[in-house]
C-alpha cells in the first residue's frame, strides 16, 4: 500500500520541485498539498498529477488535523519567506507574523501527527547570522546564534521538534538557487543576480561582495527531502544541506562570465555579518549525492531570461527536442513562427508526411 504524504507550502519554490518529483509516485502514494496561496496553473498541474490540493492555512487547527492526523510523511515547507534580512528592515508586525506561522503553524502539525509519522522540516543557515568573524565548515552541533525574527523562529522550530517526542528530520538549508516556474524566488541572491544579468543590469556588492555564503541547488534540495522520506533508518536527526561555499563577489563574477555587459558595483551598504559556511560532511556520509551545480544553474537562468536570438523567417523550423524513434521510423516535433506552432514530422520507412 502507498504512503500518505502531506506537503505544506507545496506551491512554493521548493515545494513545486518536490511535487515534480512526487508526480512519478502520486498514482501509488496519496499526496496532499496544503498552501494558503492559490496559483491557477500550479493547482491545475497538481490535479493532473493525481494530487490533492487543499487551499488552506497551517494556522487553521481543524484543517491541519483533518489532513495531517493520518499522514505517514509530512514535508513541512510552509512558512513566510519574504522576511527582513537586516535590522533596519524589521517591524513588529512583520516579526509577529513570521513567528506565528513558524511556531504555531509547526506546533499545530506536531500536535496532531501520529507517532509513526515522520516530519521533514527545512531550517536555515541563517540560524548562525549572529556570528561575528567569518567561520567556515560549521558542523551541525555548533551552537546557533540567530538575531532576526526569521532565524529566531527557525531556531525555535529546531528545538520544538527535538523536544516533541515525534519522528523528525531537520535540514539546515543554505541559500537555494536555480531556475523554476511561476513561483521561483527571485529575492534569493544567486537568482536575483541572474535576473539582473539577463537585463544587462548592475550588480551591487554590499561590503564589497566579501560575504561568504553557503548555497545549495534547488533540485538537490527537493531530492534530499525525498531521500529523507525514503530512508526509514534516518530519524530524529539534523543535517546541513549545503553544497557550494562562495563569496557574493564570486557569484557576481560567474554572472559576468555569462553576460559580460553587466556592471559590478562594490558598495559599503549594511550586511548582517561577513558570512559563514556550513559543512555537508554528515549528509554525504549518509549517502546523499548532489547532482547540480552553481555555474550551470546561473548559466541556465541567464540564458532563459535573456533576449533570445530568434529567426523570424517563416520557413524557420525549430528542431524537435523530444524525438521518438522505433522500428517503424522517427517522429520529431518542429516549431514554426506561424500560428500553427507545432507540427509533427513522421519519417516512416514507407513514406514521409506531416500532420
Ligand atoms: N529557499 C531558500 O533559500 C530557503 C533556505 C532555507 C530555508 N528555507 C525554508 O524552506 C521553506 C520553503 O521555502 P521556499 O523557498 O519554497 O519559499 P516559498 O515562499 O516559495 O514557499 C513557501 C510556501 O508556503 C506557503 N505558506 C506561507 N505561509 C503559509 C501558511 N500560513 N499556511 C499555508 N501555506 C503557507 C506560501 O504560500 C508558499 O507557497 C520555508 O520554510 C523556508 O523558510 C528556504
Amino acid at each position: 500500500m502507498g504512503k500518505k504524504i502531506v506537503i505544506t507550502g507545496g506551491l512554493g519554490y521548493i515545494g513545486t520541485e518536490l511535487c515534480k518529483i512526487y508526480s512519478g509516485y502520486s498514482w501509488n502514494d496519496t499526496i496532499t498539498v496544503i498552501d494558503n496561496r492559490f496559483i491557477s496553473e500550479r493547482v491545475h498541474q497538481l490535479r493532473k498529477w493525481n494530487m490533492n490540493f487543499v487551499h488552506g492555512d497551517i494556522l487553521d487547527k481543524d484543517l491541519i488535523k483533518k489532513h495531517c492526523a493520518d499522514a505517514d510523511i509530512i514535508h513541512h515547507l510552509a512558512g513566510i519567506t519574504d522576511v527582513p534580512r537586516v535590522k533596519s528592515e524589521s517591524s513588529n508586525e512583520k516579526d509577529e507574523k513570521i513567528k506565528a506561522v513558524a511556531e504555531e503553524g509547526t506546533q499545530n502539525i506536531i500536535n496532531v501527527m501520529s507517532d509513526n509519522c515522520k516530519i521533514i522540516v527545512p531550517s536555515t543557515h541563517v540560524v548562525y547570522e549572529g556570528i561575528e568573524k567569518v567561520k567556515n565548515d560549521i558542523s551541525e552541533d555548533e551552537e546557533t546564534n540567530p538575531v532576526l525574527s526569521y532565524g529566531k523562529s527557525k531556531d525555535y522550530n529546531e528545538k520544538q521538534l527535538k523536544s516533541s517526542g515525534k519522528k523528525y528530520v531537520i535540514l539546515r538549508l543554505g541559500s537555494v538557487y536555480g531556475y523554476s516556474t511561476d513561483t521561483a524566488r527571485i529575492d534569493i541572491m544567486s537568482n536575483f543576480f541572474s535576473k539582473m544579468a539577463s537585463q544587462n543590469g548592475t550588480l551591487k556588492l554590499y561590503a564589497g561582495g566579501r560575504q561568504v555564503k553557503s548555497l545549495v541547488p534547488l533540485i538537490d534540495v527537493a531530492r534530499c527531502f525525498k531521500f529523507m522520506e525514503e530512508r526509514d533508518d534516518i530519524s530524529n536527526d539534523l543535517f546541513n544541506l549545503t553544497k557550494d561555499t562562495v563569496t557574493v563577489k564570486e557569484v557576481a563574477e560567474i554572472c559576468k562570465k555569462y553576460n559580460p555587459n553587466i556592471t559590478l558595483k562594490e558598495t559599503n551598504d549594511e550586511v548582517p555579518n561577513l558570512g559563514f559556511s556550513l559543512s555537508n560532511e554528515k549528509l554525504l556520509k549518509k549517502g546523499f549525492k548532489f547532482k547540480y551545480g552553481l555555474e550551470e544553474s546561473i548559466k541556465e537562468m541567464i540564458h532563459k531570461w535573456s533576449k533570445q536570438n530568434l529567426i523570424k523567417d517563416l520557413e524557420y523550423v525549430k528542431d524537435g527536442e523530444k524525438e521518438f524513434s522505433d522500428g517503424r521510423g522517427k517522429i520529431s516535433n518542429h516549431e514554426l513562427t506561424e500560428p500553427i506552432n507545432m507540427i509533427g514530422l513522421i519519417n516512416s520507412k514507407k513514406r514521409n508526411y506531416t500532420s
